[in-house]
């Protein structure tokens, strides 16, 4: 029988929680996977109570949930187990109000999600404890980011594990909760025919893009300050790179799993003053046009002084130290107001050494593309004949789907509700270990230092473009192309 959980959310009034956590909570409600949450109650320092909470959140879900998902029976059942405590995270004696409500009728385990400020995740801890509310089932999911580099990751970590150890703590890196990311796994580690093919013998390079059509909207204050190397390549383009490249673990559960992943991580070459320029190119978004509409730059966006010295964009060629990627450039790039929103890795493989057939050598290579949004597919582009009675036989690229699109089958899932569950069951396999977080950061650190020394002129580039041409550049100097 599964363990009953209470779940508290600090920051359940806030934007992540409106948006995505109670439409999650929703879903899983719907889906009849929410029967071992006992109650769920949500925190912050608004003066309300539980009754006018509920009602936010009754008018929130409709307007965040697609009209078709909504059934006022499956809210029923949702709303009972809501409740409302009224606490500032700073202050201590607030924290006993929350205790009380666990005491009564106390679950199995205490799962607290902390949809709020990194900066309070220290305190919070240590509230909590002092409280009497955390016993050795309990556990703590912390959002992103944790910290701006090594040093401040690093102190978040040693005061959240003053109070929940490693086994309890639930590092969110949203990205691990798609679909596609966790069908990568499933694709290589479960065909035989990518086996043999997955090294620097078959593998030419790997490209990485996160390309958002968006600007720094709302959140430019900390944008200034952050830029998107800290922001996105951190996390998940790093978290991306890592589940491409890993050894094939020795089992799948979360241990070996992470083991592996944190591997290819300290394997990353550090990005110096030596190479930094070779390596790394930083953009800024000025006024255009994206998806039709006029848009204005990042630094009338921004206004905050820090903005001058902040990329909105970046691509970057790693290179992997080990036995199986050496010699194998892997191409990240994420970037504002590009051209449209997208996610996706391509795996290209090599050429054959000698072509037989009249196409440009460059359209005669495999591809594994794996699309990560807004379309959730896999597909492997090979090529054939090109019919007809053309008097040269030519080649022709066919992709071959080896997903069908979740969202097409209507059998999708937002990555929280993923997230949420395995935290529920207390399954950290898509959660990031604390050693694979600051590995991550000793590594964007590197980039940082090497920015701040020698670093490229941050290139201006239009709205609704892909980027700076130095982007191109960065791949062209190589031979390559990035797959559009
Ligand atoms: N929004 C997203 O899409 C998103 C995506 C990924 C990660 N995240 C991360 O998720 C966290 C929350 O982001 P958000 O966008 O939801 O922020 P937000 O909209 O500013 O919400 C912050 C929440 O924390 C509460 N809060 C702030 N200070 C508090 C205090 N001293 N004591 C108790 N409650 C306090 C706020 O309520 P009161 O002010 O009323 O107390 C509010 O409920 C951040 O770490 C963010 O980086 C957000």
């Amino acid at each position: 029988m599964s363990q009953l959980v209470d779940l508290v959310i600090f920051g359940g009034t806030g934007d992540l929680s409106t948006r995505k956590l109670f439409p999650a909570l929703y879903k899983l409600h719907k889906h009849g996977l929410a029967d071992p949450l006992q109650r769920i109650i949500a925190t912050s320092r608004g003066d309300i109570d539980t009754d006018t909470f509920r009602s936010e959140a009754h008018s929130n879900l409709q307007t965040h949930l697609a009209a078709e998902d909504w059934d006022e029976a499956i809210w029923e059942q949702l709303c009972s187990r809501l409740h409302y405590v009224r606490l500032d995270a700073a202050r201590s004696d607030d924290y006993q109000t929350l205790g009380n409500l666990l005491d009564e009728n106390s679950a199995d385990v205490r799962l607290f999600y902390l949809a709020t400020l990194p900066s309070l995740y220290g305190t919070i801890s240590a509230h909590l404890q002092a409280a009497g509310s955390v016993d050795e089932h309990s556990r703590i999911v912390l959002e992103k980011p944790l910290g701006h580099d090594l040093a401040s990751c690093h102190q978040i970590n040693l005061e959240v594990a003053k109070v929940f150890g490693e086994e309890s703590t639930f590092r969110i890196d949203h990205y691990l909760g798609k679909e596609t990311v966790q069908n990568l796994m499933a694709v290589r580690f479960g065909n035989p025919l990518f086996h043999p093919v997955w090294n620097n013998s078959f593998v030419d390079n790997v490209q990485i893009t996160v390309a958002e059509a968006i600007g720094v909207e709302g959140r430019s204050g900390y944008y200034a300050k952050i830029g998107a190397l800290r922001d996105m390549v951190q996390n998940h383009l790093l978290q991306v790179l890592s589940l491409v490249a890993m050894e094939p673990p020795a089992s799948l559960e979360p241990f070996d799993v992470r083991d592996e992943k944190v591997k290819i991580l300290r394997c990353l070459d550090p990005i110096t003053v030596d190479n930094v320029k070779e390596r790394t190119v930083r953009g800024r978004y000025e006024a255009g046009a994206v998806e039709g509409h006029a848009v204005s730059g990042f630094l009338e966006d921004a206004e905050y002084h820090e903005a001058e010295a902040t990329e909105t964009y970046v691509a970057l060629k790693a290179t992997i130290s080990n036995w199986r990627w050496a010699g194998v450039p892997f191409y990240l790039r994420t970037g504002k107001r590009l051209s449209r929103r997208y996610s996706e890795i391509v795996i290209e493989f090599k050429k054959l050494p000698f072509s037989l057939f009249a196409n440009d050598p460059n359209e005669l290579t495999n591809k594994l593309v794996i699309r990560i949004q807004p379309e959730e597919t896999i597909s492997l582009h090979t090529l054939n004949k090109k019919p007809g009675l053309t008097q040269k036989l030519r080649l022709q690229p066919v992709e071959l789907h080896l997903t069908e699109d979740p969202q097409q089958k209507g059998v999708s899932y937002d990555a929280y509700e993923r997230l949420l569950l395995d935290a529920i069951n207390g399954d950290q396999t898509l959660f990031m270990r604390r050693d694979e977080v600051e590995t991550a950061w000793r590594w964007i650190d590197s980039v940082i230092a090497a920015w701040d020394e020698a670093g490229p002129p941050i290139k201006p580039y239009n709205s609704g473009t892909m980027g700076p041409g130095a982007a191109t550049a960065l791949v062209a100097v190589d031979g390559r192309n990035w797959y559009e």
